[in-house]
């Protein structure tokens, strides 16, 4: 059995894994099928996340096989399930309103504990979904990140008719327009790279592409920036209509700048989400279980995890949506 591993920044490899011992209580043994490399995970790998413990073996967005149950265990032998990116403690103030994204206590897993990019791993079934047993793996490994939307966009009333701008055509911006094109929004996507908005474009002829510099002085009912960079997240503010949303999904460090005018004087609303409860994975997997629910084009590609140095080499670029490594 094999696992990829993170010595340092920059440093990644694979290596034999330590035997897996037995599942305990709570736990499984899961069989991994498929992980999808996350932007995070990209993140982790050059060093920008300054809470990253080091060394840590990568990866949350896992599917897989349960093949060992603990006596306690939430799923039997046999079950197809997903993992969580995150641990929660199920005890502090936001957990027992039911909000276990934002727990105080949480553990991001490939990050500030041992990830889930294995041929097999042991985890408490907690954080295990199950998947529904027609559901294709390659539909069902973009749940994960699918996940995200469905939280972030339950922020926002109807959107049915709505201009809705998403800023940034990563896997998250593409999977907004998905889910916005299903809710029928009039959709405007954004992208500096021009691969980005063909790509989104691919998913309904109807979708407006531009490059952020020819959206100056345009306005959008809903913004949803999914780009995680100061330029994108600056650039959101001033797209936002008055009494309009602006839905905070990019990630960024650094210092940003707030325009207090234009946000107080036109009560823009400004929604912070971050990934999502088990309710929302649920709702994810119902979405993804409609076959007029198109995401196949986000799934740029699926390699076997040997080619781990070219998979993430080639995530790297930023020209690709979701790619996959298989860890059979
Ligand atoms: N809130 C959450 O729960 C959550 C979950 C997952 C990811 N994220 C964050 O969401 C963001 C997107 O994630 P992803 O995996 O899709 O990332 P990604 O890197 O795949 O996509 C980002 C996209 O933004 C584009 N871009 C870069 N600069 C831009 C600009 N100035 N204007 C417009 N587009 C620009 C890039 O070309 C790329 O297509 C990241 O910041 C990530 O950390 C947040
Ligand atoms: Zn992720
Ligand atoms: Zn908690």
């Amino acid at each position: 059995m094999h696992e990829l591993y993170l010595e340092k920044p920059g440093d990644l490899k694979m290596r034999e894994s330590r035997p897996v011992p037995a599942p305990k209580d709570n736990e499984v043994k899961v069989k991994v099928i498929y992980g999808g490399i996350c932007g995070s995970d990209l993140s982790i790998l050059r060093g920008k996340i300054p809470h990253a413990v080091y060394p840590c073996r990568p990866g949350h967005e896992i599917l897989g096989t349960v093949v060992e149950a603990g006596e306690k265990s939430r799923y039997s032998v046999g079950t197809k399930v997903a993992s969580f990116p995150n641990t929660y403690c199920g005890k502090c103030e936001f957990c027992l309103q039911g909000r276990t994204n934002i727990c105080m206590n949480k553990k991001v897993f490939g990050l500030t504990v041992d990830g889930l990019f294995a041929q097999e791993i042991i985890i408490d079934s907690e954080f295990l979904v199950p998947l529904p047993p027609d559901l294709a793996d390659e539909k069902a490994i973009l749940v994960e990140p699918f996940a995200v939307n469905v939280h972030a966009l339950q922020r926002t009333p109807i959107l049915r008719g709505k201009s809705v701008a998403v800023i940034g055509c990563g896997t998250e911006g593409l999977l907004a327009t998905v889910l916005l094109n299903h809710r029928g929004a009039d959709l405007t996507v954004l992208d500096v790279n021009p691969l980005k908005m063909e790509k989104a474009q691919s998913l309904n002829k109807n979708i407006k592409a531009m490059h952020p510099a020819d959206a100056k002085g345009k306005e959008y009912d809903v913004v949803v920036e999914a780009a995680g960079v100061k330029a994108s997240i600056e650039q959101a503010f001033q797209l936002v209509k008055p009494g309009g949303a602006m839905i905070a999904l990019g990630v960024a460090s650094g210092e940003i700048s707030y325009p207090s005018l234009r946000i107080t004087r036109n009560e823009i609303t400004i929604y912070g989400t971050i990934i999502y409860t088990k309710k929302d994975f649920a709702d994810a997997l119902t979405f993804l279980q409609d076959p007029t629910f198109n995401v196949a084009p986000i799934l740029s590609r699926i390699d076997p995890f040997t080619k781990y140095r070219e998979a993430f080499a080639d995530a790297l670029t930023g020209n690709f949506a979701k790619i996959v490594l298989d860890f059979r």
